[in-house]
């Protein structure tokens, strides 16, 4: 979601419309906003807010306008819980007459994440007769902190934040306005980002700086669990959530107003990928509890459903087929619950045999691409169960499912997948491990193992992240390459997969993905003096595995190619066959692909950029296909 707070002279209506305007990418499935109005005797809130893109906003505006303000706030979001309708939008406000020109409320808060414990905290507000007009856990906020400033009564609206967020559980980043405090503005982080504009007699909170860089190019950065206070006069306060004082980091914005949809960034992809860790940590937040034990809110199938699923099928296409066939690897393993995987286009063409006790996975990122639809409703014909994973919030293949888990991965613009992949991975593990859990079977140390190893998977891929600029360079040094082939065994080959089609569709280079023990059956004979080979390798902690990869690299070395390797890091046994060798961190190997992907990614990405083509949008393709 994107976030916009100003205070200043200047009208903050406009100021904060463009705002939201530069950061609609992060979201736009609904859009409000709210200032603080002292025409009459007594400050109140006034504010507007719509489903559907800004352009919604815009009109509801014009036709009922909002009153002369120089303080205010804004939010275009990406629903992820509650659908995105103009209710659920926010702001949220701590009291309306319902009718969100005419506000009674004091407080207007805006957010971004989701705070755990609100069921908690609004069963303790109701039980005060405080009514909700939402479905939001935001509201709550704003409902407690309506309150604390008011019993408080000293006005300080930086000190009710900090006392509340002190009783937020989550992930969270806030800005509020009070119309009691009517020239401070006040915003908290804890994960997601939030950065300070510092003006001349004017400040800015936003999710990044593009919202403000029309008007000043000096930024601070705030750290997590902060809380910043920004003034009329263009002076800022930062303080921990517990009151101590804090320097922010100020910096220079260099970059136009053009880059800044792109945070900076060259494309989208750019940074998308560097987003990676976030968007796994987002999709694993809420949902593995510190005992080691998994909770699926949006899992609509019963534990005795769940119990008596005999197989399971994954459809999906392109790069969410191949997080599927990592899937098969990472569900047969934990759950002993036969996998098979499917290209969607393929499935209900061929008579799959679908019983009421076969679960049919669907992967995709849009929710609307049309093979994947037509595969569920078929399965569904034949009373199968099916389960999405997806990215987008009230798509159609979430709505026609039976259950679904959502990818937090936020909006993905490029049209070649990549944090949408690594998210898409993750909702597969854990569904992997739910249905562990659920059916009892192997739900011992080793499944508890792999989930803290999950949870700690965001600062692997971040680690990864920061070794990239060999990457980089090794991708421009190959422009003149005409054919890339790619190898892997175990999830190694669907990573392969993905790294040949990463390159395709970006670098318009051929490129194909093999299983490394089916080369000497074939594709071998391809080999030939500098041909460019990629090798993922797995851990050598799996020996049997490790030894034959290492065996296919010689062979390939052997008749001349050049060998580009993965490996994990320590693993220095695959160095003498490596003409490249890249490290990634250590992680078992069913979650390997969470790190080991991102350079293929970057690899692709850097060429294709290198040839001089659109990387965000290759062409022929499309980002959701909605034919078959
Ligand atoms: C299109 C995109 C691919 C994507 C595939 C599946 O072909 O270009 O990047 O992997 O659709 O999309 P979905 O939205 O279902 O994940």
């Amino acid at each position: 979601c994107g976030i916009v707070g100003y205070v200043g002279s200047q009208q903050a209506l406009g100021i904060v419309i463009e705002g939201l305007r530069r950061m609609e990418y992060r979201g736009y499935d609904s859009a409000g906003i709210a200032v603080v109005d002292r025409s009459g005797a007594d400050a109140r809130l006034a504010g507007a807010k719509k489903a559907g893109k800004l352009a919604n906003l815009e009109k509801e505006l014009d036709v009922r306008p909002l009153p002369a303000s120089t303080t205010g706030l804004g939010h275009t979001r990406w629903a992820t819980h509650g659908g995105p309708t103009d209710a659920n939008a926010h702001p949220h406000f701590s009291e309306s007459a319902g009718v969100y020109t005419d506000l009674t409320g004091k407080v207007a808060v805006i957010h971004n994440g989701i705070i755990e414990n609100f069921a908690r905290l609004k069963a303790e507000l109701a039980a005060e007769n405080v009514t909700f007009l939402s479905e939001t856990d935001t509201e709550v906020v704003a409902h407690l902190l309506a309150r604390d400033f008011a019993e408080a009564g000293d006005g300080d609206l930086g000190a009710a934040m900090r006392r509340v967020v002190n009783r937020l559980q989550g992930a969270f980043t806030l800005v509020a306005v009070h119309a009691d405090a009517p020239d401070v503005v006040v915003g908290a982080r804890r994960n997601s980002p939030l950065v300070i504009g510092v003006g001349q007699g004017e400040a800015f909170l936003a999710s990044d700086v593009s919202a403000f860089i029309a008007h000043t190019r000096e930024a601070i950065e705030m750290g997590q669990d902060q809380v910043a206070e920004i003034f009329r006069d263009g002076s800022v306060r930062i303080t921990t959530f517990d009151g101590q004082v804090v320097e922010g980091k100020r910096f220079h914005v260099s970059w136009d107003a053009s880059a800044a949809e792109k945070g900076g960034y060259d494309w989208f992809m750019q940074k998308e990928i560097a987003e990676q860790p976030q968007a796994v940590a987002d999709t694993l937040l809420g949902r593995v509890n510190g005992q080691g034990r998994l909770k699926l809110d949006e899992m609509r199938l019963s534990e005795d459903e769940l119990r008596a699923i005999t197989k399971i099928i994954v459809v999906a296409c392109g790069t969410a087929y191949h997080a599927g066939l990592i899937a098969k690897y990472a569900i047969e393993h934990w759950t002993r619950v036969p996998v098979e995987v499917e290209l969607a286009s393929e499935f209900r063409y061929r008579d799959p045999i679908l019983t009421k006790d076969t679960l049919v996975i669907a992967i995709s990122q849009s929710g609307e691409t049309m093979d994947t639809l037509m595969a569920i409703r078929h399965a569904r014909e034949q009373h199968s169960r099916v389960l999405a994973i997806c990215n987008t919030n009230g798509s159609t293949i979430p709505r026609e499912s039976d259950a679904v888990v959502y990818t937090h991965g936020g909006p993905e613009i490029g049209v070649a997948s990549t944090k949408a992949f690594l998210t898409q991975l993750t909702a597969c593990y854990l569904v992997g491990l739910y249905l562990a859990q659920v059916r009892g079977v192997k739900f011992n140390d080793e499944v508890e193992e792999v989930l803290t190893q999950l949870s700690d998977s965001p600062a692997a891929i971040a680690e990864t992240l920061n070794r990239m600029e060999p990457i980089r360079k090794l991708a421009r040094s190959m422009v003149g390459a005409r054919t890339v082939l790619f190898l892997g065994r175990h999830v190694g080959y669907p990573m392969a997969l993905e790294g040949a089609l990463k390159l395709k569709e970006l670098a318009y280079i051929h490129a194909e993905g093999f299983a490394a023990g089916e080369l000497k059956h074939g594709p071998i004979a391809l080999i030939e003096q500098d041909l460019p080979v990629v090798v993922v390798v797995p851990s050598p902690k799996r020996p049997l595995l490790h030894d034959k990869i290492v065996s296919n690299i010689q062979e390939i070395r052997a008749r001349g190619a050049k060998t580009i390797v993965i490996a994990e890091d320590g693993d220095d046994v695959v160095a003498p066959y490596a003409d490249f060798l890249f490290h990634v961190p250590e992680l078992p190997i069913l979650l390997q692909p969470l790190v080991a992907t991102v350079p293929l990614q970057v690899f692709a990405a850097e060429l294709a950029d290198a040839l001089g083509y659109d990387v965000d949008q290759p062409r022929n393709l499309a980002k959701s296909v909605t034919v078959e």
